[in-house]
């Protein structure tokens, strides 16, 4: 049965993987991250919360903030406008990667892949004036946090080394898929990676996705039951970049991962589940994370499948 005691007994199992993966150190400030750290956070649809480890220790939450800007863009654009500037496929391809955006035009495969969440950031730019004050305070609402920042340390150090970032950026520009000023945009899309949440803010800000839209802790629908169902799809099929068929396979569970270690998954109209630990398999997702959610999955019966 699902208790913090169960959860921690299953971070137990897993905690040995320890020492298998790497923390990103292409990020500079991400390199000093203690790795022995690991936490899990479950957050039911009724709003109650299970937590085990360092659940309540914030860490990066960087990819996973793709998620958070994806939904504001499906809020503030039709579904025409978004999709006619990034796709909805698998890349196949490390988040990173520049290779397929010049055979395939300048329009990114999906919006949880680098090129595709800097279009996504553009879009946002083009219609907010505050991009990243916007991003804070739907963050701490949907998390129901006040306590939400960036870390101006990791954003300046992204900013830094921006150069893959930025080709990407420019690329797409090249091919009139970019609108707004390079650095700018570079410098919301950094920021909204930057911004650090602990498990339990995690799991309960990915509420909506488990209630068919409806946040826990609010009366209102961010997005409505179809959008939720396409998110859900996005995340299934590219939320684990070029890991998303294996992670399917073992886990089972729409999910979104970030090279802080952070990995949120979704069980529509069930729970949502937080797992954290830093060090990253080849894939760039948490090593520890995804076996935690492989043996979550198993142990609690929870898959889509
Ligand atoms: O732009 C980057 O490379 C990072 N700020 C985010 C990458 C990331 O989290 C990919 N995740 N697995």
């Amino acid at each position: 049965m699902l208790s913090n005691a169960s959860l921690e007994e299953l971070l137990d199992v897993v905690r040995p993987l320890i020492g298998e993966g790497h923390v990103a150190d292409y990020i500079p400030a991400l390199a000093n991250v203690n790795p022995n750290q690991l936490g899990i956070a479950v957050c039911l649809a009724n709003g109650d919360v299970f937590t085990a480890g360092d659940a309540t220790e914030r860490f990066s939450i960087q990819s996973i903030s793709k998620v958070f800007a994806l939904t504001a863009a499906l809020t503030r654009f039709s579904e025409d406008e978004l999709w006619t500037r990034v796709g909805r496929e698998p890349s196949g391809q490390a988040f990173n990667s520049l290779i397929q955006l010049e055979f395939e035009k300048g329009k990114p495969r999906n919006p949880f892949i680098n090129a595709g969440a800097l279009v996504v950031a553009d879009m946002l730019q083009s219609r907010l004036s505050a991009p990243k004050q916007r991003m804070l305070e739907l963050l701490r609402k949907l998390a129901n946090s006040t306590d939400i920042y960036i870390d101006h340390d990791v954003a300046s150090s992204e900013f830094e080394h921006m150069a893959r970032n930025a080709a990407i950026a420019y690329l797409m520009k090249s091919h009139g898929n970019f609108n707004n000023d390079v650095e700018t945009v570079l410098q919301s899309y950094f920021s909204y990676c930057a911004i650090n949440m602990n498990c339990v803010e995690l799991a309960t800000a990915f509420s909506f996705l488990a209630k068919k839209g409806l946040p826990c802790h609010r009366n209102k629908s961010l997005v409505n039951e179809r959008c939720t169902r396409r998110l859900n799809a996005l995340l299934a099929t590219c939320g684990l970049y070029d890991e998303s068929g294996d992670f399917a396979f073992r886990v089972g569970m729409p999910a979104k991962s970030g090279v802080g270690g952070g990995i949120v998954a979704v069980i529509p109209g069930e729970l949502t589940v937080c797992v954290w630990s830093p060090e990253l398999n080849e894939s760039g997702n948490s090593l520890v994370g995804t076996a935690a959610l492989e043996l979550f999955s198993e142990r609690f019966g929870h898959s889509i499948f």
